[in-house]
């Protein structure tokens, strides 16, 4: 009787032994970008390409930027800087191949939606590395990413009128997370977003949000040194200037959402699983050697600690 072929040996070790079958799964990765970009744009399909094949993890671009709304790809819903949250959740846990977990690797504005996704989503997939470049995490003082154009100076105009207004919040994503720290009143009042997410509002604080976000293995966050889009630039680091002035910028660890801890940043910090990385260039602008020094190895399959955290369903009676 001749010898089985090694691939026959192959087939019956797996049914032998099915529990051992899938060794080293890799973590896939979602890529969310900013304002304007859109999936199958040449950059960023290259840089979610490169990012794949460098790491050896999949990775997935789920929201494209279309006529100034975000829209899923795999069409679930639409809608503006409000409506897109639930839509998200949905997709993020219907998506099969995230169900074990994923990294989320966020681009400006996009790293807004990944925390959101963090901490809004009830009962989904759990979230282990989250990789920030250069996102407005604190604000920005600035609309971002208009420079002296026609059009630019109109919403510009318009929005130094009425920032905080229902009628621009709901149709100027951006104003989402202005934050002028000279008119903080306003900007709580007012601003439908970023003071949700920042949990920065004393009677709305939600412990859950803070629970899910210090949940992270690693929070990586990128600043770029020549940043002109993100006023302070610091921001990306969750640094920003103190209420009722424009300097000087505080470091994170001296703001009162790293101090009060309103949503984790401190106790993740303190646990050693913050990392805070500055990097050559303008606004998005990293080089290929820094994208392999600094999110690649969060991307990895071996980047993962040996215990993770595994997020239970938690029934809350209203
Ligand atoms: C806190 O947020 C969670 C998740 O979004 C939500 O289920 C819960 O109802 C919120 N709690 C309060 C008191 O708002």
């Amino acid at each position: 009787m001749a010898a089985p072929a090694p691939r026959d040996v192959a087939v019956l070790l797996l049914l032998l032994f099915p529990v051992l079958a899938p060794v080293a799964s890799a973590v896939p990765f979602i890529v969310l970008h900013g304002i304007g970009d859109e999936c199958g744009n040449d950059g960023l399909a290259s840089f979610t390409e490169m990012l794949g094949e460098w790491s050896g993890s999949k990775g997935y671009c789920i929201l494209d930027f279309t006529n100034g709304k975000y829209v899923f790809l795999s069409e679930i819903g639409k809608g503006a800087w409000d409506s897109w949250l639930m839509p998200l959740q949905e997709q993020v846990k219907k998506m099969k191949e995230l169900s074990e977990g994923y990294n989320i690797v966020g681009l400006s504005q996009g790293n807004l939606i990944g925390r959101a996704v963090i901490e809004y989503c009830d009962c989904g997939p759990p979230v282990k590395n989250f990789i920030s470049i250069g996102g407005p995490h604190a604000g920005t003082a600035s609309v971002p990413l208009c420079g002296s154009g026609f059009l630019c100076i109109l919403i510009d105009n318009l929005i130094k009128l009425e920032i905080y207004s229902d009628y621009v919040q709901a149709h100027l994503a951006p104003t989402g997370y202005l934050k002028i720290p000279t008119d903080m009143e306003d900007y709580l009042k007012g601003c439908r977003f970023l003071p949700k997410l920042n949990n920065e509002i004393p009677s709305e604080r939600n412990a859950t949000y803070k629970e899910r976000f210090s949940s992270l293995e690693n929070l990586v966050l990128i600043m770029f040194e020549d940043d002109a889009v993100l006023i302070p630039r610091e921001t990306a680091w969750f640094g920003y200037y103190p209420d009722g002035a424009f300097n000087p910028v505080l470091p994170p660890q001296e703001t009162k959402l790293y101090t009060e801890d309103w949503i984790g940043l401190k106790t993740l910090d303190e646990a050693g699983r913050v990392k805070f990385v500055s990097v050559p260039g303008g606004h998005l602008r990293i080089s290929r050697s820094d994208m392999k020094k600094y999110i690649v190895p969060y991307l990895k399959p071996d980047a993962l600690s040996k215990q993770s955290i595994r997020r239970t369903c938690r029934f809350e009676s209203a």
